[in-house]
């Protein structure tokens, strides 16, 4: 399993996603703009992974800081997670592993002793959200038969979390526990998630995958036995409505159509209780140039107007499960805020 992202004690040792498959570089560094670069640029991408990027960041912040009023160090940790949030807006991991180092900490807290809690709340978030991969893959490879066959979008592997992953270690247990699983990878436009990222990490796993383009997925639930849809979310409202890569809802629609069923794999941190639907999600808008060019290759006319969003919101409706680390939930869902911070027992 490749290692996303490891904290060296001092700086943090990241690979860099945005070169995958061709090449296989990690970076590491000790500052907390080249982390929220990193993030915003998409070298480190995945909800549960952003978030535990910009915990570690925040951590790196306070510890390069001189400062030692407590109350100034407070403010200068409150405007660097501010800055940090606003890197990426639909993951709402990122806001909720900021506001959890946040919330160990007051304007009285002396800076030697906020930093190492800072630190420690970092890595805590870190190894949770690795067992919290584990026991998705648990619980959702109940999910998958012996010879299943799954679509799946966007990378939700080890390269997005601080583990094995959502859906994709769905897959991985499955195949673990001697099940021969089958997966279409969507190639996932504009960036090839998909592509790029899934199939290397299916393929060094040993599963048998097979890219597709994105707009094949119906074709596909039309003319093969397609066992589900499995997917992983940026954040999840209160009733179940889901934002994740842009496309998900197309997929969903498709899914429902031909009756297979579409599966939603998240950590609890993905759920964000305080909104009630999927009318309050921020749906992060992209460069159009990431549309209008490939690696630098233009696809479209100069001057072309583009829409870009990278996410979308597939309704509860057309969500048949949503696995956690706690458990397969179905419809219709009402996540509350005491229910989803409720703490499993997790090895
Ligand atoms: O823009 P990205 O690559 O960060 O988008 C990621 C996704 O949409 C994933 O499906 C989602 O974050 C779940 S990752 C376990």
């Amino acid at each position: 399993m490749t290692q996303s992202i490891e904290w060296l004690g001092d700086r943090l040792r990241f690979i860099d996603q945005s070169l995958l498959p061709l090449e296989e570089r990690y970076n590491e560094t000790d500052d907390c703009n080249v982390v929220a670069e990193a993030i915003r640029s998409l070298k480190i991408r995945g909800a549960p992974l952003i978030g535990i990027a910009a915990a570690y960041a925040l951590a790196l912040a306070a510890a390069g800081r001189a400062e030692k009023d407590p109350r100034a160090f407070h403010a200068f940790l409150l405007k660097t997670a501010e800055f940090l949030a606003s890197t990426r807006p639909t993951a709402v991991n990122l806001q909720w592993a900021l506001q959890r180092l946040l919330g160990r900490i007051s304007p009285e807290t002396p800076a030697d002793e906020a930093k190492r809690i800072l630190a420690e709340e970092a890595i805590a978030i870190h190894r949770e959200d690795s067992a919290m991969c584990r026991r998705i893959g648990e619980n959702g490879a109940a999910l998958l038969e012996n010879n299943s066959t799954v679509i799946t979008h966007c990378n939700t592997g080890a390269l997005a979390t601080g583990g094995e992953g959502t859906a994709l270690a769905v897959i991985t247990t499955a195949h673990r526990t001697g099940k021969s699983i089958k997966v279409y990878a969507d190639e996932t436009r504009p960036l090839f998630q998909g592509s790029r990222l899934t199939a290397w990490e299916l393929m060094k796993a040993g599963i048998d995958v097979t890219v597709i383009t994105d707009s094949t997925a119906a074709a596909l639930m039309k003319n093969e036995r397609i066992t589900c849809v499995i997917t992983g979310a940026d954040r999840i409202a209160s009733n179940g409505d889901a934002a994740n890569k842009i496309g998900t809802y197309a997929l969903a629609v498709a899914a429902r159509y031909h009756e297979i069923p579409m599966y939603i794999a998240a950590p609890s941190s993905t759920i964000d209780a305080s909104i009630k639907d999927g009318n309050g999600i921020p749906i992060e808008e992209r460069s159009p140039e990431e549309v209008t060019s490939i690696h630098g290759y233009r696809t479209a006319p100069t001057g072309a107007r583009v829409y870009a969003p990278a996410f979308d919101v597939t309704p509860a409706q057309l969500i048949t499960a949503i696995v956690t680390e706690k458990g397969i939930y179905r419809g219709p869902y009402a996540f509350t805020e005491e229910k989803v911070r409720e703490r499993v027992e997790l090895r």
